[in-house]
């Protein structure tokens, strides 16, 4: 698929900068990149171990196993590094998704998990900023979706500090990652004037960003 661009985050644009000044005050300055998660760092990341409640995030699967499913190019894994270190990871798309929830809307789904040692310090706005800016330079979505267990208050305020909010609430068949219920949250991308969407169809041209087809 071949996107080899990397996004580097301003942090200045970050919403709430301050609010947690006793983490953030020095990161501030430093950067979050993105780019194509390697074979490397999915062998990382599925080692990291959160601890309850959200060890239902750990990831179970044989180390062969992860690398064959997180680098399949439909899953879109993309490696987080905060000051050139590896600290999250994300994919797009149906990685994203959890069964029961009303997808039809044509938008991007976006998964994220940043290392469990820097969960809980007030970091998590400048990893969504980065993430959300880098979908948005790159697939060009129409709408940008996350799906979250109803009891990760963490999750659910992050995502709404970064502008999401929410479109639906769903109850799954049985119990998906510890929880039964999830919510969906949408943003709308912000667009330059001038490049507004179009109401229904896009038209593609060679120059265009990445497809959202496969998802
Ligand atoms: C979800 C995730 C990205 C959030 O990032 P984070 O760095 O842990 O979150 P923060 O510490 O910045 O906290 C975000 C908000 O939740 C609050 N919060 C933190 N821990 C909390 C807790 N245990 N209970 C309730 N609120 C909590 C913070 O005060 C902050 O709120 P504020 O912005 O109003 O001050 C991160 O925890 C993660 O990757 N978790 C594992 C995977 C996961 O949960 N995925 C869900 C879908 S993204």
């Amino acid at each position: 698929m071949g996107i080899d661009s990397t996004v580097v985050l301003d942090d200045s644009r970050v919403p709430g900068n301050g609010r947690h000044p006793e983490t953030t005050s020095a990161r501030n300055a430093l950067a979050v990149e993105l780019r194509h998660a390697t074979e490397g760092d999915v062998r990382a990341f599925t080692r990291w171990r959160y601890t309850p409640p959200y060890d239902v995030y750990n990831i179970d699967s044989t180390p062969e196993e992860s690398v064959e499913y997180f680098l399949a190019p439909d899953v879109r894994c993309h490696a987080l590094f905060d000051d050139r270190v590896l600290a999250g990871f994300c994919t797009f798309g149906h990685d994203a998704r959890v069964p029961g929830g009303d997808y039809s809307a044509d938008g991007l789904d976006i998964g994220l998990g940043v290392k469990p040692e820097l969960t809980g310090r007030g970091l998590g706005i400048r990893f969504v900023a980065a993430v959300v800016q880098y979908a948005i330079a790159t697939f060009d979505p129409p709408m940008l979706r996350v799906t979250i267990a109803r009891g990760n208050i963490r999750a659910l305020r992050v995502w709404k500090r970064a502008g999401f909010s929410e479109a639906s609430i769903f109850a799954t068949a049985r119990d998906t990652m510890g929880s039964g219920e999830f919510a969906i949250l949408t943003s709308m991308p912000a667009r330059p004037k001038g490049r507004e969407a179009p109401p229904t169809t896009r038209s593609r041209t060679t120059a265009e960003p990445e497809s959202l087809n496969d998802s």
